[in-house]
């Protein structure tokens, strides 16, 4: 008989270091350092060590996070960073948002995963406040953890309503890694080694070309190809803070109307205050047909995610068979918990507002390094806290993301490459948190300067 002592043991280690209430010491710090950097090698994915600057750029003990609060992270051996990173959009609350955790920790102590019989109340309550917050008639939820889950409710709920399967979307669009968002997003890098994907058409136009989607539409409509959907970030998030023309989504929404395809705007990154508007589509008045959010609706918390639509495109999802799409866990009382717990925060402290002004006295700032450092700084994008700075090239990028992380500054590279980097601090970051990153920053692009 196997009796599993090792796991037994191993398990128990670290339930008693969870439970611990005192910060380690040096001593279990180097410890704990040193047995994550070799689980990641030995057991989860050797390679992020070398990409992560937590490691390769920590000196002779490599970070390993241990708490937060705010716009403040701190590693195992006490270190802090400013967190301009932000979870890549996950962290619109900040760390360990204590309204958030003390709702969690109350649901908690009632039921954390739902019965599968009985109705569990909150599911209902954050489909509710979905519905009262969201532009238009968009009424109906359906929820999941990430944002890719969400995304491939929103294609199928696309191809159940309409009948059709071609959908129409980005180049260098990011919308998930499982198959069908993977089909939809628009960079080589994820998709290439992948060959066959989602078995409908996917024609992919450049971003904030309102005319190549109006003639990909037209072409679709003429050669007899159904397109279920046309699907956009509102504003481009991992790609790097790409805001499109001001016609862009009015644009396509009439032209989505005229040949009867359906709207979805994939608000998973700009969703929820970030942008400086509550979601991205609002910056130009137009109202999807599906919105998907995920990121910041746990609160920095809980993994949660949501589709929302109108009541006549959910009936598919209803009838007649109600589990048509469903995941077990997904919208889970704990994470509904957080959810609901985190919308009450965000209109409650009108986060959108806090981002609008924080990002409009960052951004000049900005500019004024892009004048300065013209051999360094391509150019500054982007509204509200999503912010992508675009550099001469990856090197140079890298340089800049290093050279702020030696000074305790966390920003978020995008996924492939270095040469932008994005920013995207909590929206409850302060004007002085602010100040020191722009500091850290320009400190960062002298050093630099000097070496070219
Ligand atoms: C716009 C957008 N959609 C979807 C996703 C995928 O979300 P997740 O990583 O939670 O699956 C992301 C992630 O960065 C995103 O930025």
């Amino acid at each position: 008989m196997i009796d599993y002592e090792d796991a037994l043991d191993y398990s128990a280690r670290w339930m008693d270091l969870i439970h611990k209430t005192d910060f380690p010491t040096k001593e279990l710090a180097h410890q704990i350092i040193d047995e994550s950097k070799d689980n990641f090698a030995e057991h989860y994915n050797r390679n992020w060590l070398e990409y992560r600057k937590s490691v390769t750029e920590s000196g002779d003990w490599a970070s390993v996070e241990w708490t937060g609060s705010g716009s403040v992270i701190k590693d195992v051996l006490g270190r802090e960073f400013l967190d301009f990173l932000g979870g890549f959009g996950m962290m619109d609350l900040g760390w360990r948002h204590p309204t958030v955790i003390e709702t969690v920790k109350a649901q908690l102590n009632w039921s954390p995963m739902p019965s599968q019989e009985l109705l569990d109340p909150l599911r209902g309550v954050l489909a509710k406040l979905l519905a009262s917050i969201t532009p238009g008639d968009l009424k109906y939820s359906w929820f999941g953890a990430s944002g890719t889950e969400a995304n491939e409710a929103a294609m199928k709920i696309a191809k159940l309503y309409t009948g059709k399967t071609a959908f129409i979307v980005g180049v260098r669009a990011f919308h998930g890694k499982t198959m069908g968002s993977l089909s939809l997003m628009g960079k080589s890098d994820f998709r290439a080694q992948m060959g066959a994907m989602y078995g409908g058409q996917v024609y992919h136009v450049p971003f904030g070309d309102a005319d190549a989607v109006e003639k990909q539409l037209e072409i679709c409509d003429k050669v007899g190809v159904g397109v279920a959907a046309v699907m956009f970030e509102p504003i481009q998030g991992e790609s790097g803070a790409i805001v499109p023309p001001d016609d862009f989504w009015p644009r396509i929404r009439a032209a989505t109307k005229k040949y009867k395809v359906l709207l979805i705007a994939d608000e998973v990154q700009t969703g929820l205050g970030r942008t400086g508007r509550l979601w991205g589509v609002e910056h130009w008045n137009v109202v999807p047909d599906i919105l998907t959010v995920a990121k910041s609706l746990g609160g920095g918390v809980m993994p949660v995610s949501a589709v929302t639509t109108t009541e006549e495109i959910f009936q598919p999802m209803m009838y007649p068979n109600p589990f048509m799409h469903t995941t077990t866990t997904g919208g889970n009382a704990l994470a509904c918990s957080a959810a609901i717990s985190t919308i009450h925060v965000i209109l409650k402290e009108r986060l959108w507002e806090q981002a609008a002004e924080k990002g409009a006295y960052l951004m000049p700032h900005l500019e004024n390094f892009v004048v300065q450092y013209p051999h360094i700084f391509e150019r500054v994008t982007g509204k509200g806290l999503l912010i992508g700075m675009h550099f001469k090239n990856p090197e140079i990028g890298y340089k800049v993301s290093a050279g702020l992380f030696k000074r305790g500054i966390l920003v978020s590279g995008t996924l492939t490459s270095a040469q932008t980097v994005r920013l995207e601090p909590p929206l409850i970051v302060t004007k002085e948190q602010i100040d020191m990153l722009l500091e850290r920053l320009g400190d960062t692009l002298n050093e630099i300067s000097k070496t070219m």
